[in-house]
C-alpha cells in the first residue's frame, strides 16, 4: 500500500537501476559498521575500504533511496555564501571552507576516473545572480570574500549564452555536476570490489557500547564493530543535541524537456527568497531534447499541507525566463537539514562515545558536505588530523548563526502547541480519497489517511521522536513532523529520521 514515491521521482531514479542487496540477518563483526547508503555513507564506506579497513554498510531501503536520489547534484559554493561564513568564523576558517570545497570536487573526479563510473561527471561553470538591488548587494561582498580567501571568481555583466538577462553575475570556473545514482551505484560497485559488505532493507535501531566495542541493533541482525558513522542524513542516535543545531526544509524540483543545445551547460543559482536552482542533464544522448532541472520553493517541514502550488510556482518562474521549456516531465521534492551558522556538521557525534561519528547539516551543499565530512571521518578513523576538523566539528556552539538558531528554535517550539489546537476535521467523512487529516478524540490527535477506496488508516499523530504533532503532506503522501524533520509513510512507516519507531496504528472511536 506505500508506494514510497507517490509519483514524486526524479530524473535520476528513472534513468539509473538500483542495484539489489540483501537484509541483515545474522551478528557480524567489523572494523567499521556505516549506517546509511546515501553520498555520505558510501563516500565514507568505500574511503575506508580503500585504507584496508572492513566496513559493513546498512541502509533502512535501499542505496540511493534517500537524499541522494532526489538531489541535483551541483558542486558549486557554500548556498549560505563565503562572506557570512568569514562573517561568522573569520577569513582563515573561510578559507578553509574553501580548499574543502575545492578538494572535494577533486576527490570525486578522481574516484569517477580511477574506478571508471560512467555517471557523466563534467566541470562546468556556476553562476550566483541576482533578481533584486539587495541581492546585487551580496554579489560584491561574496566577490570579495572568495577573492580574500583565494577562490577563483569573476564578475561579469551578464551570464553567457542564457535566454534572459541576470545583470550583474559572479561566475565560479571549473566547478562540476553528475548523475548522482549512477556515481553512487559505481561506488557501492567499487566498495564491494574492495570486500565491503551492504545490507539494504536494514534498519539501524540502536547503537550499545560495551568495552570499546559498538554494537548496532536491526530487526533482524545486528553487527558489532570498533567504530561507527551514521550517515542518515539527520542522525537517529542522537535524540535532542544535534536537532536543536539544525532545521529541516523541504524543497521543490521540476524536470523540464527542452530542444537539445537551447540551454547553456552551467550551474546557476540566485540569492532572491524563494531562490532557484538551476542545471541541465542529457537522460539520452540520441535524443532530441534535454532536461532543464529547476529546483526552489522551499519551506520547513510540515509546515505546508498542500505545497503543490510551489510547483506551480516554479514552473511560471520557468516559463517566463526559459521561453524554450516545453512539457514539465518529472516532480520531486527532498529534504535538506539547514545547519544553524551555515556550514555541515561532520566528525565526532558530540554526545557519545569518541568512536561514533556523523555527517548531518548538508544544507543545499550535500554533494560536497557529505564528500567533505567522509574525507574528514576516514582521516579521523586511520587516526590522522586534519585541519578541517574544528569548522565541521558538530560539538561546536551555535553562538555564530545565533540569530538563526534562536529564530529556528523558537519556530520549534511554538510546533507543541499543536497539541492544545483543535483537528483539520470534526469527522473522517470530511477527508476526501487520497488525502490526510488530523482528528481530535478528547486528548488524543489522530492522523488519518483515506486511500483511493475510501479505506482509512488511523494512526496515532504523536511523532515518535519527541512528541510533536505530525502534518499531512498532500505533494508526497506522507505525514511530515514540523519539529525535525521526521516523515512517515500513510501507514506509519518511518521515510525519514530522527525517528526510528513507525508512526502507532491506532483505532476510531468515531464513526466513519
Ligand atoms: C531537491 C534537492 C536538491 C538538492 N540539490 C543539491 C545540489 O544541487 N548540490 C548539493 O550539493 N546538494 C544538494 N542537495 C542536498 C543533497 O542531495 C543531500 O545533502 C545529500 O544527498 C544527502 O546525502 P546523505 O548521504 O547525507 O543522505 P541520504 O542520501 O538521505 O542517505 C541517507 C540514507 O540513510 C538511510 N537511513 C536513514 N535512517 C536509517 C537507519 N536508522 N538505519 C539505516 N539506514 C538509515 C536512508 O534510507 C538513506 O538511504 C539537494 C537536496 C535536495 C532534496
Ligand atoms: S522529528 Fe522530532 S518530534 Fe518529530
Amino acid at each position: 500500500m506505500d508506494n514510497l514515491s507517490n509519483g514524486s521521482e526524479s530524473v535520476w531514479m528513472t534513468t539509473a537501476l538500483p542495484p539489489q542487496f540483501p537484509v541483515l540477518r545474522e551478528k557480524l563483526k567489523t572494523h567499521v559498521c556505516v549506517i546509511g547508503g546515501g553520498i555520505a555513507g558510501l563516500t565514507t564506506a568505500y574511503l575506508l575500504s580503500r585504507e584496508g579497513k572492513n566496513v559493513v554498510l546498512l541502509d533502512a531501503g535501499q542505496i540511493g533511496g534517500g537524499e541522494t536520489g532526489r538531489t541535483t547534484a551541483h558542486f558549486f559554493p557554500p548556498d549560505n555564501r563565503y562572506f557570512v561564513i568569514e562573517d561568522a568564523f573569520g577569513v582563515n576558517k573561510a578559507r578553509l571552507v574553501g580548499e574543502s570545497f575545492q578538494r572535494c570536487i577533486a576527490l570525486v573526479e578522481s574516484i569517477v576516473e580511477n574506478e571508471k563510473i560512467d555517471c557523466g561527471f563534467e566541470r562546468v561553470n556556476g553562476y550566483l545572480f541576482s533578481l533584486t538591488l539587495e541581492g546585487y548587494a551580496d554579489l560584491d561582498k561574496e566577490f570579495d570574500a572568495a577573492r580574500r580567501i583565494g577562490i577563483e571568481v569573476h564578475k561579469k555583466e551578464r551570464v553567457p549564452d542564457l535566454s534572459f538577462n541576470t545583470g550583474t553575475c559572479l561566475e565560479f570556473p571549473n566547478q562540476a555536476q553528475f548523475h548522482p545514482l549512477k556515481y553512487l551505484y559505481g561506488l557501492a560497485e567499487a566498495f564491494r570490489r574492495n570486500r565491503g559488505v551492504i545490507y539494504a532493507r536494514t534498519r539501524a535501531l540502536d547503537i550499545g557500547s560495551h568495552d570499546d566495542i559498538l554494537t548496532v541493533t536491526t530487526e533482524h541482525g545486528a553487527i558489532s564493530a570498533h567504530a561507527v558513522v551514521v550517515a542518515t542524513h539527520t542522525p537517529f542516535n542522537d535524540r535532542v543535541v544535534m536537532h536543536t543545531k539544525q532545521a529541516s526544509y523541504r524543497t521543490y524540483v521540476l524536470g523540464i524537456r527542452v530542444p537539445k543545445g537551447s540551454v547553456p551547460r552551467i550551474l546557476l543559482w540566485d540569492n532572491g527568497d524563494p531562490y532557484y536552482y538551476i542545471r541541465l542533464t542529457t537522460p539520452d544522448e540520441k535524443a532530441e531534447y534535454e532536461i532543464l532541472v529547476v529546483g526552489g520553493a522551499d519551506h520547513k517541514v510540515g509546515q505546508d499541507e498542500h505545497p503543490q502550488h510551489r510547483y506551480d510556482e516554479i514552473e511560471k518562474w520557468v516559463r517566463q525566463h526559459y521561453p524554450m521549456a516545453g512539457p514539465v516531465v518529472f516532480k520531486w521534492s527532498g529534504q535538506v537539514m539547514e545547519p544553524a551558522d551555515g556550514v555541515g556538521y561532520m566528525g565526532r557525534n558530540p554526545m557519545d562515545d569518541k568512536n561514533v561519528y556523523i555527517i548531518t547539516g548538508d544544507s543545499g551543499n550535500g554533494m560536497t558536505h557529505c564528500t567533505i565530512g567522509a574525507i574528514l571521518i576516514t582521516d579521523l578513523i586511520m587516526g590522522r588530523t586534519n585541519s578541517w576538523l574544528d569548522i565541521y566539528d558538530p560539538a561546536r556552539k551555535a553562538t555564530h548563526g545565533m540569530p538563526e538558531f534562536l529564530k529556528e528554535l523558537g519556530n520549534t517550539l511554538a510546533q507543541y502547541g499543536d497539541w492544545v489546537k483543535s483537528g483539520d476535521i470534526d469527522s473522517p467523512r470530511q477527508i476526501p480519497p487520497g488525502e490526510g487529516a488530523i482528528l481530535r478524540e478528547g486528548e488524543k490527535k489522530i492522523a488519518i489517511y483515506r486511500d483511493d477506496n475510501g479505506k482509512l488508516y488511523p494512526l496515532s499523530a504523536a511523532c515518535t521522536h519527541l512528541g510533536c504533532v505530525v502534518s499531512w503532506n498532500a505533494a508526497e503522501k506522507s505525514w511530515d513532523c514540523p519539529c525535525h524533520g521526521s516523515r512517515f509513510s500513510v501507514s506509519g512507516q518511518v521515510l525519514h529520521g530522527p525517528a526510528t519507531q513507525p508512526l502507532k496504528a491506532v483505532q476510531l472511536d468515531r464513526v466513519t
